[in-house]
């Protein structure tokens, strides 16, 4: 937990700016304000110290994904995390997230992620059209439930950023790209399990994760990924003693 800056107060930010002074960081002084997030600290110092300073950003409330950086050492969303709880000795240090390239400042690129929620057979295949009867899935069903918990993934990378297993081995797919994975896995309206399994069992797949949850303790919109990914272990290993894959 951080401390609380009153408003009128000076908050002391460093931001990671590529070739700048010491080891890349700038420092700027940002008048605190009530109720004020590490966006908007962000955004505070490019509309009135650095019209250049680039990051990205959408819903300012939790839905888009697009706004993650690294905030004291630590990946989060930025709109959704106030100053209060994360000011350390009045100060802030934001980076841009960790284990993706970074295309000017805060901004990262975000390709390799995405590619391997492809590489992890994240989208739906259906298996009917629209000419047929909606398929009932009732509330308490078990698979209905499991895919429920992985669903409300925004596509942050925050914990793609946590993850010591991606920093070492950029082929894992990843805690975002697994986690979407077992949401299909347990969709009983999708058609696409034999070649997601093995997708997800092959070379940087589910095997590689050491369950050690660095991405279930970040993810801001509470998900386990941790726990997907076990998930996506007992199938795999089911799919192999039967021989599926
Ligand atoms: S539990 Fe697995 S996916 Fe999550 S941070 Fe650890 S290695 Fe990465
Ligand atoms: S699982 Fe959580 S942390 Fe990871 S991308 Fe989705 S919302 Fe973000
Ligand atoms: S700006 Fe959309 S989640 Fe933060």
């Amino acid at each position: 937990m951080g401390q609380v800056a009153k408003s009128g107060e000076i908050i002391r930010v460093l931001i990671r700016r590529g070739d700048h002074s010491e080891n890349g960081l700038k420092h700027y002084q940002v008048p605190a304000l009530e109720s004020q997030t590490v966006l908007d600290v962000v955004t505070w110092i490019q509309r009135n110290l650095e019209p250049d300073l680039s990051y990205r950003f959408a819903c300012r409330v939790g839905m888009c994904g697009s706004c993650a950086m690294t905030v004291n050492g630590k990946p989060r969303w930025t709109c959704r995390s106030h100053v209060s709880t994360v000011l350390q000795d009045d100060t802030i240090t934001i980076e841009p997230l960790r284990n993706m390239p970074v295309i000017k400042d805060l901004a990262c690129d975000l390709s390799e992620f995405f590619t391997k929620w492809t590489r992890a057979k994240g989208h739906f295949s259906p298996t009917k059209t629209r000419e047929d009867p909606m398929q009932i899935i009732l509330p308490g069903d078990k698979a209905r439930r499991e895919a429920s918990a992985g669903i409300e993934c925004i596509n942050c990378g925050v914990c793609y950023a946590a993850c010591d297993v991606v920093e070492k081995y950029p082929k894992y797919l990843g805690p975002a790209a697994l986690n979407r994975a077992w949401t299909l896995v347990n969709d009983i309206r999708d058609g696409g399990n034999r070649e997601r399994i093995k997708a997800i069992s092959s070379e940087g797949g589910c095997l590689s994760c050491h369950s050690q949850q660095g991405c279930t303790k970040f993810c801001p919109n509470t998900l386990n990924p941790t726990r997907s990914i076990a998930g996506l272990k007992r199938t795999a290993a089911i799919a192999s003693l039967k021989g599926e894959i």
